[in-house]
């Protein structure tokens, strides 16, 4: 099958752990809608799988250099073979999470040919505030392109006062849903764009 007709798969990272995260709902609604023909413009053109970062250790060099564990050797695993991720974080204290920040760190290693290097990647926040975590938004976009991850540029993807979107673990709100449809398609056309400019 030639790389262009492959499906795409894309990984979801949430930066929160929290057993009724809403930031983990946004996802699992979005892989919802990318499995179903009818969810939007991106619906059953890619699939999306969640790799909960519940198991990822804090990062310690001395531990990646004797023996990596297991769950960050499977987060690299995971992030190499996907085409593109979709990462989304609660704003803590103005920032991303100390989780995603942590599990990001392990992704970043080996430095310079980590599997995020060149990855296309979209990034979103969501918050109970009315501002919706914009302000972890500055802070993901830096660390994630000092990893030389490829973070799409477009317009933020915010979702605020999120506790009135979600219900039974997924975002209802479909302005909401629309509005983060809408930045999948995007990272879609960067991954299309990307692989056809290998095949060329
Ligand atoms: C330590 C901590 C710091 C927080 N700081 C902020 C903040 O700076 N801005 C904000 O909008 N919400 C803040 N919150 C509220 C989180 O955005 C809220 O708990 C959110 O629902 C967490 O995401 P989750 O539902 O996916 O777990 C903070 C929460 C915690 C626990």
């Amino acid at each position: 099958m030639s790389d262009t007709a492959k499906p795409i798969r894309l990984l979801g990272l949430s930066g929160s752990i929290r057993r009724h995260s809403h930031c983990t709902a946004v996802l699992n609604t979005l892989a919802d809608s990318l499995g179903n023909k009818a969810g939007g413009k991106a619906g059953g053109k890619a699939e999306m799988t969640l790799f909960p970062l519940n198991e990822i250790p804090p990062y310690d060099p001395d531990l990646d250099a004797e023996n990596t564990p297991a769950p960050a050797t499977a987060l690299r695993d995971s992030i190499a073979a996907a085409d593109g991720l979709v990462i989304i974080s609660p704003e803590y204290n103005y920032g991303m999470s100390g989780v995603l920040k942590n599990a990001l760190d392990w992704a970043s290693r080996p430095a310079m040919k980590s599997p995020v290097r060149g990855k296309p990647i979209l990034i979103m926040t969501a918050s109970p505030a009315f501002t919706g975590g914009v302000r972890a938004q500055h802070e993901m976009r830096e660390t994630l392109s000092g990893m030389m991850g490829r973070v799409i540029a477009r317009p933020q993807v915010v979702i605020g006062t999120v506790h009135e979107k979600i219900k039974d673990g997924r975002l209802t709100d479909q302005a909401a849903l629309d509005f983060a449809l809408a930045a999948i398609d995007d990272l879609l056309a960067e991954i299309a764009l990307l692989r056809g400019v290998k095949s060329a």
